[in-house]
């Protein structure tokens, strides 16, 4: 609680990550929350979240970001994970064409246990392997622009685009 505001304005939102197993799911979490990155980051088993704040229009923002396995034997209750959530991250691996084809899948899953108010982005992670890239920019833009989701590319690694990943999502709430 912060006790320096009597006034107690503060605003609490809860924010899901979901996405296939390895596609960077907790590395952006632990890059935005802070500023860690995890080379050899072990699969998530069940629920884990961060909470973190900003401040949008002179008033703190505190978002309480959910972050879960991909992989299916490692998951929580599905329907207490979206509960409550008023924004979400859509996240595929842009070196991996199977993680985009799921996203479909995804988006089914988050509209079944979820608002249709909630604040949704498509996040291409791992831009910096372009090398190996399997999905184009275009593609990504318009499977967004087909569910109507904002649309981002971002690398956990070298932290491209991820805090405004997070922030355009806590915004759009706000
Ligand atoms: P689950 O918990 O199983 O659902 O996976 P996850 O989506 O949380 O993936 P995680 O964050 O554990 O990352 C999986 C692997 O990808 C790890 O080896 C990370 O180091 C790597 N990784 C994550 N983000 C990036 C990125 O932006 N670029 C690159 N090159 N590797 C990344
Ligand atoms: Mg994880």
């Amino acid at each position: 609680m912060d006790s320096s505001d009597d006034e107690g304005e503060e605003y609490l939102f809860k924010v899901v990550i979901i996405g296939d197993s390895a596609v960077g799911k907790s590395n952006l979490l632990s890059r935005y929350a802070r500023n860690e990155f995890n080379l050899h980051s072990k699969a998530t088993i069940g629920v884990e979240f961060q909470t973190q704040s900003m401040e949008i229009d002179g008033k703190e923002v505190k978002a309480q970001i959910w972050d879960t396995a991909g992989q299916e034997r490692f998951r929580a209750v599905t329907s207490a994970y979206y509960r409550g959530a008023v924004g979400a991250l859509v996240v595929y691996d842009i070196s991996r064409s199977g993680t985009f084809e799921s996203v479909t899948r995804w988006l089914e899953e988050l509209n079944t246990h979820s608002e249709t108010t909630v604040a949704r982005m498509l996040v291409g992670n791992k831009c910096d392997l372009d090398n190996i890239r399997a999905v184009s920019v275009e593609d990504g833009k318009n499977l967004a622009e087909k569910h109507g989701l904002f649309f981002m590319e971002t690398s956990a690694l070298d932290s491209t685009n991820v805090k405004t990943a997070f922030e355009m999502v806590i915004k759009e709430i706000y």
